[in-house]
């Protein structure tokens, strides 16, 4: 595992995107894990750059979403397809055909997720995988004491992460109590991974999850037995 720090949230988003960048110039098709929340939203801005100068195509790229509600439909603003919609999709070249998400209202949620597990295998699987880590430790919406092994999967969302996202919600009163969330195991097939972490509210995470024991109870402590991950923080949230 590599650890960079860096200064401040901005060079944490200016070297994700320069990396990703990077994966997507060697392999034009590159299959890529991306994550939402209020950490990438700087990384996706700088991608957006990139692309609107000329200097980077999303053409062949195919993308896979961590995680989305259940109960919302893709085109509620709360929802988590509305975020990428706003963020990256709606701004770059990428496919509509290429761009896989987890249906939280999806009629059949078990078919569902067995679906989005099929669809990543059918692409050769996950080159490049993008993470932010919850104040938990959580991974996509893995909370802690989800096995190691898991599959796409439902997810009843803690209470802790219902609160923390209620402030991300622009329409809705409450957090959703369920999520589709990408596995551990799932994440672990990644050929390489990125985990990004921004400001001190991360430190205790990111310090259980990357010196502490290997637990389920620590979701983020799994990162410690792949063989590619880099981790990018800034100065806030590092150990020291
Ligand atoms: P954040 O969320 O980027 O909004 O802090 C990260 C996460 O919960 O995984």
């Amino acid at each position: 595992m590599e650890i960079i720090v860096v200064k401040d949230y901005l060079a944490v988003s200016r070297l994700a995107a320069t990396l990703l960048a990077r994966q997507i110039k060697a392999k034009p098709d590159s299959v890529l894990g991306l994550p939402t929340g209020r950490t990438p939203e700087a990384m996706y801005k700088k991608l957006v750059e990139l692309f609107s100068k000329g200097v980077l195509t999303f053409d062949q790229v195919c993308t896979f979403n961590l995680d989305d509600y259940v109960g919302l439909d893709q085109s509620h603003p709360d929802s988590y397809y509305s975020y990428m919609k706003k963020n990256l999709f709606s701004l770059v070249n990428l496919r509509a055909e290429n761009i896989y998400f987890p249906n939280g209202d999806s009629a059949d949620l078990a078919d569902e997720c067995a679906d989005y597990e099929r669809s990543i295998d059918s692409v050769g699987g996950i080159d490049l995988l993008i993470l932010g880590i919850g104040h938990n430790g959580h991974l996509g919406f893995c909370e802690p004491g989800t096995s190691f092994a898991s599959k796409t999967h439902l997810v009843d969302l803690s209470e802790d992460t219902r609160t923390i996202n209620k402030e991300l919600m622009s329409e809705l009163n409450e957090v959703p109590e369920r999520a589709i969330s990408m596995g551990i195991g799932t994440m672990l097939k990644a050929r390489s991974i990125i985990l990004l972490a921004s400001g001190s509210s991360k430190r205790d995470a990111l310090k259980a999850a990357l010196s502490g024991p290997v637990t389920e109870s620590v979701p983020a402590s799994v990162l410690q037995t792949h063989p590619d991950v880099i981790v990018i923080m800034d100065d806030a949230a590092s150990l020291d």
